[in-house]
C-alpha cells in the first residue's frame, strides 16, 4: 500500500506543531510516518512571529501575512504557552523574565524547530491556491503557486492540516466621512512602528487586545494622546494622562471624530483595532470553515476535524488564551488519528460530541469561566495522547492571576513573574520598568540584569 501523504498548509506555531507531532513519533521510533509536504506562502517559518516592515502586498504580490509590529511584546505570561516538550529553561539555559519580547518568544518557537531538521518538508514561497475533495477518490487536490519555480503545482492528498491562522486580514468597518479624513487610516494588521505617530492625537477604534497594546504601546513611544472608541463596552482600565476611553464614533467631519456620547475631537490618524476575518480564499464552501473568533467554532469535532469530512483538519482556529502549547495538543491528537493509533467515531457520535463542548461554551460568562473551558479543552485532547504533562490547569490559574494583573494596573502588568508548570522554575522580574525598555532586541533583553548572556545559544 502506498504511504498516506498529509498536506499542511502554514508554518507558524500550528503548522510548526503538526510537523513536530510527527517528528516526535519518528524520535520515538514510529515506522512508516506518513509522507508531509508543508506549504508556505512567506520565505521563512514563524508565521505572525516572522517579523514583516512590509505591509500590503509582499515580493510575490501575495497580501503580507504579519499584523505584528516593532516593540510587540507577549500579552501574557510565557508559562501559560510553554511547550510541554521544549521549556524556556531548555532554550535559554537560565530564567528568564515572564514577558518577553517577540524577538525572543521567535527565537524560543525556531529553538525547537531547528534541532529537528524539519524544515526540509515546507515548501517556501508557495502559497496554496485552491484545495478541493474527490469523493470518489477520498484523495484531496491541493493547488499551489511556487513562486520560486514561477509555476502552479498541483498535488493529491489523503489529508489536509489547514494551519493558516487567523489574525492576518482585517475586519475594516466603515463610519461615515472617513473618505474626507486628512490623516493616516490604517488597520492594526498594518501597524508597524509606534513612533510613526509619536506627538500625534491618534485615534483607535475596537477594545480589546490590539487597541489596548497599541494604545499603551505608542502612549510608551511619545504619541501625544490616545483615544480609545468602544462599541460594545470600554477596556475599563486605569489610564495614565494621556489615554482616555469614549464610545462608539458616529461620524467624522475633515479630522474631527464625532462620538455617541456627543463629544468631538479633532486627530492626527485613525487605527482601526477592529479584529481579524477568517479567510480561506482557497477553500471551497463545503471545506470553508465559517466562524468569527471565539473559543470553540462550530462544524469542528474535536476543535479539529471538519463535520462531516474529518480528513480536512483544522489547526488553531480558536480565539487563544492558551496557543503554542493549545497548538500542540490539537496537532498530537490529529498525528494519532491520522496514523489509525486512534479511530473517530461516526459522524453521529462527533456531532453529539461538539453539541456537548458548544453547550458548555454557551454557559461561560465570566472570563474566568473562558480560562477553564479552554483548559478542560486542551485537557480533552491531551489526555488522548503521549504530549507530555503541562498541568494546563495550573497554567489556566496563572491566566487568571493575569487578568487581575491587568486590572491593577495595565502599564506595569508585564513587570510581574509566574512559575513554570514544567520546570517549576520561577522566573526573574523585569529589572526595570516595561514603560522604560524601549529597545525590545533580543539582544538587549538578554542583557537586562537577570541572565547571563554567555549562556544563551540563539537559535537561529
Ligand atoms: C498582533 C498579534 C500579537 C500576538 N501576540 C501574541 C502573544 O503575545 N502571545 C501569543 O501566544 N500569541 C499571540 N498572538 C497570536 C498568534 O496568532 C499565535 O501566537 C500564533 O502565531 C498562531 O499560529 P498559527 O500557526 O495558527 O497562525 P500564524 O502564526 O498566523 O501562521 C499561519 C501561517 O500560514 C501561512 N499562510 C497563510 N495563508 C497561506 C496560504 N494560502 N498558503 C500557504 N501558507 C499560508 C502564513 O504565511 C503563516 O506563516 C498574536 C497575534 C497577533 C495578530
Ligand atoms: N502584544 C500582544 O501580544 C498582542 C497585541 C495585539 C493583539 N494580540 C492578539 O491578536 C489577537 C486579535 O486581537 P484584536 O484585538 O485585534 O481582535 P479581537 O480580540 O477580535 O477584538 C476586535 C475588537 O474590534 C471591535 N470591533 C469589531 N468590529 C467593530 C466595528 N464595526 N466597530 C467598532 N468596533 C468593532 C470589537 O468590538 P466588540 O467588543 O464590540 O465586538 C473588539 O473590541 C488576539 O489573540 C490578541 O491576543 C496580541
Amino acid at each position: 500500500m502506498s504511504k498516506k501523504r498529509i498536506a499542511i498548509l502554514g508554518a507558524g506555531p500550528s503548522g510548526l506543531a503538526q510537523l513536530r507531532a510527527f517528528e516526535a513519533a519518528r524520535l520515538a521510533g514510529v515506522k512508516d510516518l506518513p509522507e508531509i509536504v508543508c506549504y508556505e506562502k512567506q520565505n521563512a517559518i514563524g508565521g505572525m512571529w516572522n517579523y514583516s516592515w512590509r505591509t500590503g502586498l509582499d515580493r510575490n504580490g501575495e497580501p503580507v501575512h504579519g499584523s505584528m509590529y516593532r516593540y510587540l511584546w507577549s500579552n501574557g505570561p510565557k508559562e501559560c504557552l510553554e511547550f510541554a516538550d521544549y521549556s524556556f529553561d531548555e532554550h535559554f539555559g537560565e530564567p528568564i523574565p515572564s514577558y518577553p519580547p517577540r524577538e525572543v518568544l521567535k527565537d524560543y518557537i525556531m529553538g525547537r524547530i531547528d534541532k529537528q531538521d524539519i524544515q526540509k518538508y515546507i515548501r517556501f514561497e508557495c502559497p496554496v491556491r485552491w484545495v478541493a475533495f474527490d469523493d470518489d477518490t477520498q484523495k484531496f487536490t491541493v493547488t499551489v503557486m511556487n513562486h520560486k519555480t514561477d509555476e502552479q503545482e498541483v498535488e493529491e492528498f489523503d489529508y489536509v492540516v489547514v494551519a493558516t491562522g487567523h489574525f492576518s486580514t482585517p475586519n475594516m468597518p466603515y463610519f461615515e466621512g472617513l473618505e474626507a479624513f486628512p490623516g493616516r487610516i490604517l488597520h492594526a494588521h498594518d501597524f508597524r512602528d509606534a513612533l510613526e505617530f509619536k506627538n500625534e492625537d491618534i485615534l483607535l477604534i475596537g477594545s480589546s487586545y490590539s487597541a489596548e497594546d497599541i494604545g499603551t504601546q505608542c502612549y510608551k513611544y511619545g504619541t501625544k494622546s490616545v483615544t480609545i472608541s468602544y462599541r460594545s463596552q470600554p477596556l475599563g482600565y486605569e489610564w495614565p494622562e494621556g489615554i482616555k476611553e469614549v464610545p462608539l464614533v458616529t461620524h467624522f467631519e475633515g479630522d474631527v471624530a464625532h462620538f455617541a456620547d456627543g463629544t468631538s475631537q479633532s486627530f492626527d490618524a485613525i487605527i482601526m483595532c477592529t479584529g481579524y476575518l477568517f479567510h480561506f480564499p482557497f477553500l471551497p464552501d463545503e471545506l470553508r470553515l465559517q466562524t468569527h473568533n471565539c473559543l470553540y467554532p462550530a462544524n469542528l469535532y474535536k476543535g479539529i476535524f471538519w463535520q462531516p469530512n474529518p480528513k480536512l483538519i483544522y489547526l488553531g482556529m480558536q480565539d487563544q488564551y492558551f496557543t503554542f502549547n493549545m497548538f500542540d495538543a490539537q496537532a498530537w491528537y490529529a498525528r494519532d488519528v491520522i496514523m489509525g493509533e486512534m479511530a473517530l467515531p461516526d459522524l453521529a457520535t462527533r456531532e453529539a460530541d461538539e453539541q456537548k463542548w458548544l453547550e458548555t461554551y454557551a454557559k461561560c460568562v465570566t472570563v474566568d469561566d473562558s480560562i477553564d473551558f479552554q483548559a478542560a479543552y486542551i485537557r480533552d485532547l491531551t489526555d488522548a495522547t503521549d504530549y507530555p504533562e503541562f498541568a494546563v490547569e495550573k497554567q489556566g490559574d496563572i491566566l487568571k492571576q493575569w487578568q487581575k494583573d491587568k486590572a491593577e494596573n495595565i502599564m506595569t502588568f508585564r513587570e510581574k513573574a509566574y512559575r513554570s508548570t514544567l520546570t517549576g522554575t520561577l522566573a526573574p522580574e523585569l529589572p526595570e520598568p516595561w514603560l522604560d525598555v524601549l529597545d525590545d532586541s533580543l539582544e538587549h533583553f538578554l542583557n537586562l540584569a537577570f541572565v547571563q548572556p554567555k549562556k544563551h545559544k540563539k537559535a537561529s
